[in-house]
């Protein structure tokens, strides 16, 4: 078991910084588990796969950041899409259904708070929300750090996570996260592909993490900018990785029945992505976030590997 070794500053409610130390660039690595969509309330979540690549966050000493859906929440009393298969036998008898979803959670959670960086929301929060004005995210973050003793923040539908790494006393590279959990039904065939194109429009991030659609997918594309160096001016490519995170509802089963099956949607990949932040030499220094010396550019450059947590 090992500590995070990282500390995260919340900026704004969806902009979190999180601050990593490298003492030697050349071998230093961070490892950061991405996922969305436990559902972790619905009787088909995975809990012992949760704990598995909750406990290797802690193994590791890496970060976790969870883009919604982390609840189910669809078993309420006044819920029309309530449905009896849908909810665990302790909350089908709840009076305090929110409520007990909400405990439960943050007792399962909780242990793994110090290693969190934020936890956004999903259609099914927002849905609560907008049904019960209910705030199950901001309620979870509020009992993991009652039990936890560590501050947990909440994040947004949608929200940035820059990764801030210091080096040789006073270099630091950045790597911009934004993370957005999803809309709309992916594709049958396509599996939600070509909103890449579309996202990459808008913003300028490194890496873009949806969830939502129950697909698992990393996809690598290019940017140029042309970038002025001591009056010499240089085309630069550079990475925009889009990654699509799982979930850890297994819907599927046997493909007897049921909503998923019936709909005529395909199985679905479980679990979630790690991604593996490390320190890249660069052909020609770049700009740096910040240094004690003005105009002091960065020999190295942070990079991530995608893979699939196992
Ligand atoms: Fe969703």
């Amino acid at each position: 078991m090992s500590d995070p070794k990282h500390e995260v500053i919340e900026h704004s409610r969806n902009i979190h910084q999180v601050l990593l130390e490298a003492d030697h660039p050349e071998t230093w690595e961070h490892w950061v588990l991405l996922a969305s969509d436990r559902h972790h309330d619905n009787p088909k979540a995975d809990w012992d796969l949760e704990r598995k690549h909750l406990d290797q966050v802690v193994a590791r000493g890496a970060s976790w950041i969870d883009v919604g859906d982390l609840f189910d929440a669809m078993g309420g009393k006044w819920d029309p899409r309530h449905s009896k298969g849908e909810v665990r036998e302790e909350y089908a008898m709840a009076p305090d259904y929110l409520d007990a979803i909400v405990r439960d959670a943050a007792k399962f959670y909780a242990p793994y708070s110090k290693h969190l960086v934020a936890i956004g929301r999903g259609n099914h929060e927002q849905s609560i929300l907008k049904r019960h004005e209910v705030d199950l995210i901001e309620r979870l973050a509020a009992h993991m750090s009652q039990i936890s003793g560590h501050r947990v923040c909440s994040g947004g539908y949608g929200g940035f996570v820059r990764f801030s790494v210091k080096f040789h006393a006073t270099e630091v590279s950045a790597f911009t996260l934004r993370y957005f959990h999803g809309s709309g039904g992916g594709g049958m065939m396509s599996h939600g592909t070509l909103a890449t194109r579309r996202m990459a429009s808008w913003t300028d991030a490194d890496v873009i993490v949806c969830g939502h659609t129950h697909d698992q997918w990393a996809l690598r594309l290019q940017r140029e900018t042309l970038e002025a160096s001591k009056g010499r001016f240089h085309v630069r490519l550079r990475d925009q990785w889009h990654i699509r995170t799982p979930t850890y509802k297994q819907e599927w089963n046997d493909g007897y029945a049921g909503w998923h099956i019936e709909t005529g949607k395909p199985p679905k990949p479980t679990g979630a992505t790690w991604m593996r932040l490390s320190l890249v030499r660069v052909e020609a220094p770049e700009r740096i976030e910040s240094t004690k010396g003005n105009g002091k550019r960065a020999r190295w450059r942070v990079a991530a590997q995608f893979m699939e947590a196992m």
